[in-house]
């Protein structure tokens, strides 16, 4: 329908309702019209309960059920509850026990596949298993941006660029969406930091937030077509953000047009009066949205009896709506869909495949990857990642499927989640294919020999047969970084690796120079201190369950990495551009963090100040070698098209991705140097050459102005766009005219 005309029939329909908001309905006189007799669009069905409802039936909808993680059921009006489930790696708490799903690799591996047909497939295959196990809301994606490394929850996100982190939010949540589940994207907003997640005020200028913090969620609405969106815990701009009128009221529904609701996050509502800010449903239990709460705010003044009424009233409307759309009001529909595998070989399929993609090659000195399986004889695996181990317990003594099994205990592996509590999804079949040792030790063939050594590094210092086992290694594969103990919710973690991580890769590399470092984490670790002693450097985000076959595959050869780096690694922590601001100070009794650094955050701020990442934004080797050319613009309108040739110059194929970063000369207002706007990952036969055109739309050269509260294009200005490997490895440059 003509986008006004639905305005139109939306304003009659609320016109209608809001005529019945005064009364009770005299339910003993009219017939009783059933969710799934209601007639005509979403928005009509909704008013049509809507209007049947008592205002305690309707006050019952905006807080969960005993469970926790359902709506209520009116069941005199047929409306049934509707289930939620966390994400976003996966369904982890599914109802009537059926938790166990497939554990996908976390939302920054995703991102750094820089494959939005990867994204498809992810949403499409947790939407699948949401819907196998009778989940309506999957709580996920998570799309808050990469502002510092040390956020505990970067693992789950999309990275620090926001047109990367919206293009992949964007086909997540359409895929999830078009399986009759609605995908909550989380969390809104600015919960760009774990401490003090509960109380801090971020304060952030309306420019970047609009160019940096908010994208990804308006992806999420105006491409995603998502319909529910789930508030953070924190503040912004001095009210937090479930009572945040600016978020939830202006910029959600007034600036994008949003029809759906807002849930609140766990406990993150924290006054009666959220719901006139655009709160819609708390969760998990109704500690502010109950009427005891509405009536003691309206005695004591702090709101009208008559504007909490039409607001419940709204705020039901759009719980109903929403329900509608998907279906989950239609006769015969089904909670759960038991037409679809519970252990899906299509979501194994895709979590691989992801996988595949996610693994950043940061470090390859003289080719010393990928290992030749005919000159191979011998590999050795230390670190406290290569095997899957229970929440940071000690690996198994001789490590393997056996001592794992014995030690799990239901947790799952710091390879396969990363993070803990609401992030993670255990895993159900081809769990040892998330191991690294196990999965080497089945690539490598009959010839060779995979050992892990449960060591740490002053064992290998003290004990001359155990460093004589590494000595005498063809290659010793490290693996270190992060686990759901130490990278999870409510808490930052370190930037630098734990000393002992770092020492045994010294102790390793003293032994034998071959070494191989394969780090977990979600974004940024610490790796200057030791670069030196490695060989070569993966950084391997947490994989999911597959990530031991992508990690073994990309060892041999039989994958060529094409993951790059979604946010950009500090050589140290000091040097990031918001390390300053962070953790902020304490204002009134108000953790406070202010985002001074602005625009000038992640590469943006690198490039602002002249310093050098260590990895930059956009990196990631590869075997193989590519060559760019026929660099072209041409403007048509307001687009812009780039054209250029990619040819693969090596030996072997591979895929490199194509960036596009677009900055502009002499804006009135600062600008960074260059801001992503566009990239096209293309896989390539050795030879091989593809011409490839990408169009930039107007959007891709318009900034937030403060004074017009709109994106705005400064006519008459010169652009330059820049095709590049990686954020400092620009391969051409062409300037034009706006
Ligand atoms: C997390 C959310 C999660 C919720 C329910 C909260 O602690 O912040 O992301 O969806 O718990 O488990």
């Amino acid at each position: 329908m003509h986008r006004k005309a639905t305005l139109a029939l939306l304003a009659a329909t609320i016109a209608l309702q809001s005529a019945a908001w005064s009364a009770e309905p005299s339910s003993s006189v009219a017939p009783i019209i059933l969710a799934q007799d209601t007639k005509g669009t979403p928005d009509e069905r909704a008013a049509q309960l809507v209007r049947q409802m008592t205002y305690a039936e309707k006050v019952s909808l905006l807080s969960a059920d005993a469970d926790q993680f359902s709506t209520k059921p009116i069941e005199r009006l047929g409306i049934p509850s509707f289930r939620m489930a966390d994400g976003p790696t996966g369904v982890r708490n599914g109802p009537n026990g059926l938790t166990t799903g497939c554990a996908f690799p976390c939302g920054s591996a995703l991102a750094a596949t820089w494959n939005p047909d990867l994204a498809t497939a992810y949403g499409k295959a947790v939407g699948l298993e949401a819907r196998a196990r009778g989940v309506q809301f999957q709580l996920g994606p998570g799309v808050n941006i990469c502002r510092v490394p040390v956020n505990g929850r970067n693992f789950e996100y999309f990275g620090e660029d926001p047109f990367l982190a919206a293009a992949i939010t964007a086909n997540w949540t359409k895929a999830c969406s078009d399986q009759g589940v609605v995908p909550t994207v989380k969390h809104f907003a600015a919960n760009n930091q774990e401490l003090e997640r509960d109380y801090v005020d971020a304060i952030i200028d309306e420019r970047v937030l609009q160019e940096i913090y908010l994208p990804a969620f308006k992806k999420a609405v105006q491409a995603g077509g998502t319909v529910a969106i789930m508030c953070s815990y924190n503040r912004v701009n001095g009210h937090y953000a479930s009572n945040n009128n600016y978020l939830q009221n202006e910029v959600l529904r007034g600036m994008w047009g949003f029809k759906g609701m807002v849930m609140s996050d766990w406990g993150a509502s924290h006054s009666p009066d959220d719901i006139l800010k655009g709160l819609d449903l708390e969760m998990p239990t109704g500690e502010n949205l109950n009427n005891s709460r509405f009536e003691q705010a309206i005695a004591a003044g702090k709101m009208k009896d008559a504007e909490l009424r039409a607001a419940v009233d709204v705020s039901v409307q759009r719980l109903l709506r929403t329900a509608a759309a998907v279906g989950w009001l239609d006769a015969g529909w089904k909670r759960r869909d038991e037409s679809l595998p519970l252990d899906s070989a299509d979501s194994h399929a895709t979590a691989l495949a992801v996988a595949r993609e996610a693994i950043v090659l940061l470090k390859n000195a003289d080719n010393f990857l990928p290992l030749d399986r005919a000159r191979v004889r011998k590999i050795v695996l230390l670190g406290p990642n290569a095997t899957r181990v229970a929440n940071g317990a000690p690996a198994p003594a001789g490590g393997g499927v056996e001592g794992r099994r014995a030690l799990r205990g239901g947790s799952s592996a710091p390879n396969v989640g990363g993070g803990g509590s609401s992030c993670v999804t255990p895993f159900s079949s081809h769990d040892d294919d998330g191991d690294y040792y196990a999965s080497i030790k089945k690539l490598a063939g009959d010839k060779i020999s995979v050992t892990y050594l449960p060591t740490t590094a002053s064992q290998l210092a003290s004990d001359s047969a155990l460093a004589g086992q590494v000595a005498e290694a063809d290659a010793v594969v490290v693996v270190v970084g992060f686990n759901r103990g130490s990278e999870t919710e409510s808490f930052d973690r370190a930037f630098d690796l734990p000393a002992e991580h770092v020492a045994l890769i010294r102790a390793a590399s003293k032994a034998n120079p071959h070494v191989l470092v394969i780090t977990n984490g979600g974004a940024g670790v610490g790796i200057a201190p030791w670069q030196e002693n490695a060989a070569a450097i993966m950084h391997a985000y947490y994989l999911g369950q597959a990530g031991g076959i992508a990690v073994a595959e990309a060892l041999f050869g039989d994958l060529n990495p094409s993951g790059r780096l979604c946010s950009t690694f500090d050589a140290k922590w000091e040097d990031n551009p918001a390390f300053p601001y962070y953790p902020g100070t304490n204002q009134n009794g108000v953790p406070t963090e202010p985002y001074t650094e602005g625009l000038f955050y992640g590469y943006r701020g690198y490039d602002k100040s002249g310093k050098a990442p260590l990895y930059p934004f956009g990196y990631g080797l590869s075997y193989t070698t590519f060559e760019l050319s026929n660099f072209k613009l041409d403007k048509l309108g307001a687009d812009v098209t780039v054209s250029f040739d990619l040819k693969n110059t090596g030996r072997l194929a591979g895929a490199q991705v194509v960036q596009l970063y677009v900055g502009e000369q002499g804006c009135p207002l600062p600008r960074p140097v260059r801001e992503l706007k566009g990239f096209a990952k293309i896989a390539l036969k050795p030879g091989e050459s593809a011409h490839r055109q990408i169009i930039l739309h107007k959007d891709a050269f318009a900034y937030w102005s403060p004074e017009k509260k709109d994106w705005t294009v400064d006519a008459g200005k010169s652009f330059s766009i820049e095709a590049a490997f990686s954020e400092r490895d620009i391969k051409a440059k062409a300037d034009i005219d706006m």
